[in-house]
């Protein structure tokens, strides 16, 4: 194949040709769309037998580039969703395994779709902080996402969370000068010292992660509109910041929690999580916790939480003389 580049070698198995991915997507029909974001447009496909969704960017792939891709798939960690493969003739695609439920925004404020429970919504928390610690620790190299949204936390079948797109930043910064300069990350998660100055540390992602666990909590987005028909913003952080901030903080906080929860919510766990969500998007970098201690407070979280859903289940007289037989 000639790219008018030096060849380098490349990994055959997560080759792909044009024709496969065509094939595989109808010829990229509307139909098979699942989804546009910032770098491309999203298709569902089938492939080899399995089901991806392959991401269609316009951009041309640069040998740097192709090492670094080479690099993310060799990253594997159930908590992250998972790059099978490439294909450069043309644009440049990037197939990865395909999660079945969708991205946690739709979960949260999509129409169509059940509330995500408290425990859920936990068991999510955790797993994608568990997919961040990873790539921030263990991974060589180690990588920062800065896109963490709930748009990019992906839900599985058995409503699991999976990080995606964690390297693309890395991976659009190796192409630089062919692209437009693009601040990678999204209005509304950026900590001060990345927006302001560009100050890209792990600790970015931690802001995001913070921003992320507000959702959890509120289901509202990021920038909240203060009112129908206006322009009139807010963010999230300074929303809970404000509530946190009151000499009873329950109060205020209940009053954000997310009203498809009902009453089906310890408030404790999520007094628990809106105070590490504080800690994650304070203003100095240097005092946000890291992804690992963020881990070990969310199983703790999780733990309290499993002991209150199994207290909320024999607590329900009917369910326990349902299972008694009576
Ligand atoms: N592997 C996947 N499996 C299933 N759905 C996916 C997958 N990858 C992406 N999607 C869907 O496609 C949508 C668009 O993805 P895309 O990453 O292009 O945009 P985004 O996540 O909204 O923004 P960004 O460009 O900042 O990542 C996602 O929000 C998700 O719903
Ligand atoms: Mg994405």
């Amino acid at each position: 194949m000639s790219l008018g580049l030096t060849p380098i070698t490349l990994d055959k198995s997560v080759e792909f040709s044009y024709e496969e991915l065509a094939k595989a997507t109808n010829n990229f029909s509307i139909a098979c769309k699942i989804g546009e974001g910032g770098f491309g447009v999203v298709y569902y496909a089938e492939l080899r037998g399995e089901k991806a969704a392959i991401k269609k960017m316009d951009m041309q792939a640069s040998k740097e580039f192709l090492a670094e891709l080479k690099v993310l798939t060799h990253v594997h960690h159930l908590n992250l969703v998972r790059l099978i493969g490439y294909c450069i003739e043309g644009c440049l695609f990037l197939v990865y395994e395909f999660i079945e439920n969708g991205n946690l925004s739709q979960h949260l404020r999509g129409s169509g779709k059940d509330p995500l429970s408290w425990s859920t919504r936990v068991q999510i928390a955790l797993d994608s902080a568990r997919g961040l610690e990873y790539i921030h620790e263990h991974t060589v190299p180690v990588y920062i996402h800065r896109d963490i949204k709930s748009a990019n936390i992906l839900i599985d079948k058995n409503y699991h969370g999976k990080v995606a797109d964690f390297g693309l930043a890395k991976l659009t910064e190796v192409v630089g000068n062919t692209l437009p300069t693009r601040l990678v990350g999204t209005f509304g998660y950026m900590p001060p010292e990345y927006a302001q100055y560009g100050d890209v540390t792990p600790k970015v992602d931690v802001f995001a992660f913070g921003v992320v666990l507000y959702e959890l909590i509120s289901a509202k987005e990021a920038v909240v509109k203060l009112a129908r028909n206006t322009l009139d913003t807010r963010g999230l952080v300074s929303l809970f910041d404000e509530a946190l901030s009151q000499p009873d903080p329950r109060e205020g906080l209940g009053k954000l929690v997310d009203p498809r929860l009902g009453d089906n919510y310890p408030l404790d766990s999520v007094l628990k999580m809106a105070e590490l969500a504080e800690a994650c998007t304070q203003e100095n970098p240097q005092l946000r916790p890291s992804m690992r201690s963020i881990v070990v407070a969310l199983m703790t979280i999780s733990s309290s939480t499993e002991d209150w859903d199994v207290r909320a289940f024999y607590g329900n007289e009917a369910l326990l003389n349902l299972m008694s037989g009576r």
